[in-house]
């Protein structure tokens, strides 16, 4: 079987990919990258390798996401070890990364901080885009920060790690990103896959969502240096609960932005 036959076969096209997904898969499973894939197209597959490719249909068939099978995902150009440990990193949190990549002052030097890291892919990120910046990120669930300094040395990135609650016992910083859990609990918007299968610490917050985001919002007040940024990313319909809470607190020039769905999503904030 040639892999143009696999792919509508019946039992790959039970597993409804979407072309990133596909394109994900055989590039692990057969070490093809994009344009091999075309081009091998019509030559046969092994046994072997059909039958790894049935077995991930089969499971994202129950709803596996395909990144915890493969235990891997792209974020921003970057390829991520994945555990189930952590969130599986999606492309509207790259809005976070360029709101972030806006509020430099200087490139050489900066110290930037991002805290509820998962699998460290926005600090990652930073560093690859601003190698000059000095990048640490934090975590409070211990397999998170194994998963982060995992995809730092593959990826050779000098990023600093640490397992805290928040910013317990951390310094000053310019910069501090964060994507911290904010669905409420209950969320009928939640998707099934989600509930099932992400760790519930990095998804759910208590207080509809904005427990975690309202300690961050006050907390790094004390960890950024007067004109530093908080750039924040939040549910797309909290961006006004964020506003308030983070003028409230003292914060200047809040300004929201939108994901790749043109949904508020991130909003960034000054410390005066
Ligand atoms: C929404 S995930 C974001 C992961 C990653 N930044 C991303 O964008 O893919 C939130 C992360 O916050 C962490 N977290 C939850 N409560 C925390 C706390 N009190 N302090 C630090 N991290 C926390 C979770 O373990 C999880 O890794």
């Amino acid at each position: 079987m040639t892999l143009s036959e696999l792919l509508v076969s019946d039992r790959i096209r039970a597993a409804e990919w979407t072309t990133s997904e596909q394109r994900l898969v055989i590039e692990e499973v057969l070490g093809l990258v994009m344009v091999d894939q075309i081009l091998s197209a019509q030559e046969s597959l092994s046994e072997e390798q059909i039958e790894k490719l049935m077995t991930i249909a089969a499971r994202s068939q129950q709803g596996e996401p395909v990144a915890y099978i493969l235990g891997v995902a792209h974020f921003d150009g970057l390829r991520l070890n994945i555990t189930s440990d952590v969130l599986i990193p999606r492309p509207d949190t790259e809005t976070l990364v360029t709101v972030a990549s806006g509020s430099m002052p200087r490139a050489h030097g900066m110290q930037v901080h991002d805290v509820c890291t998962g699998s460290g892919a926005i600090a990652l990120a930073f560093k690859s885009r601003h190698p000059h910046c000095e990048v640490s990120a934090s975590d409070i669930c211990h397999q998170a920060i194994a998963c982060a300094w995992t995809n730092a040395v593959s990826l050779q990135l000098d990023v600093q790690f640490m397992q805290t609650d928040l910013f317990d016992g951390l310094g000053m910083f310019d910069l501090v990103t964060a994507n911290p859990p904010y669905v409420a609990w209950g969320d009928p918007e939640v998707e099934a896959t989600v509930e099932r299968y992400e760790p519930k610490l990095a998804v759910f917050s208590a207080a509809n969502g904005l427990a975690l985001i309202e300690r961050l919002l006050t907390d790094a007040l004390n960890h950024l240096w007067s004109g530093g940024n908080l750039c924040l990313e939040h549910g797309h319909r909290q961006a006004r609960d964020v506003f308030l809470m983070a003028s409230d607190l003292g914060w200047q020039t809040i300004k929201t932005h939108q994901d790749l769905a043109g949904r508020d999503r991130v909003t960034r904030m000054q410390k005066p």
